[in-house]
């Protein structure tokens, strides 16, 4: 297991539709083990394929107390198939660091996905789940949240994740 660099706004690779997954091999099983140690290493509840420059249609969720690998959600292929109700909630973004926004959401959903083996499994989220797998379903569509913001809010947050970043030392790709 490795922790990967994280990819950050203005990386192309996060504007990428994500290629589904057909091979259900070693390599996919240790791209599913670096999200997860990724996302433990950055206090994340959630990664997706593309926030680590990979372009596959993989994402792994964790919203439990424990937070260890006992309790990751491995989602591959996931699909939306239902939802409903609306909840607005603070929302952030490993990849858009310095930046906080509430934002719309279905308050309940329910997603379809295969493991690592290829087996399918549903899952339904609730609230805090429900928000973050529709998140991290975004970015598999190379949608970022600061797209649900109106566009004032939209440019207040790109300056101020550009500031986190400078604060940071960290790199802000092109575009
Ligand atoms: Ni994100």
């Amino acid at each position: 297991m490795a922790i990967r660099e994280l990819r950050y706004l203005g990386d192309a690779v996060l504007r990428q539709k994500t290629d589904p997954v057909e091979l259900f091999d070693d390599e996919l099983g240790t791209l599913l083990d670096d999200l997860a140690e990724t996302m433990y290493a950055n206090m994340g509840v959630g990664l997706a394929a593309p926030q680590v420059g990979d372009s596959r249609r993989v994402t792994v969720v964790d919203v439990s107390e424990a937070r260890d690998e006992t309790e990751v959600l491995e989602l591959i292929n996931p699909v939306l198939v239902s939802r409903s109700g609306l909840i607005d909630s603070e929302e952030g973004c490993l990849s858009i660091p310095g930046v906080v926004e509430s934002i719309e959401r279905s308050a309940e959903v329910e997603i379809e996905y295969q493991d690592r083996n290829g087996d399918r499994h549903t899952v339904q989220g609730v609230d805090l789940l429900s928000r973050i797998l529709q998140h991290e379903l975004d970015h598999l569509e190379g949608i970022l949240f600061i797209d649900h913001l109106g566009t004032l809010r939209r440019d207040m947050a790109v300056r101020e994740f550009k500031i986190a970043m400078a604060e940071n030392d960290l790199p802000v790709g092109p575009g």
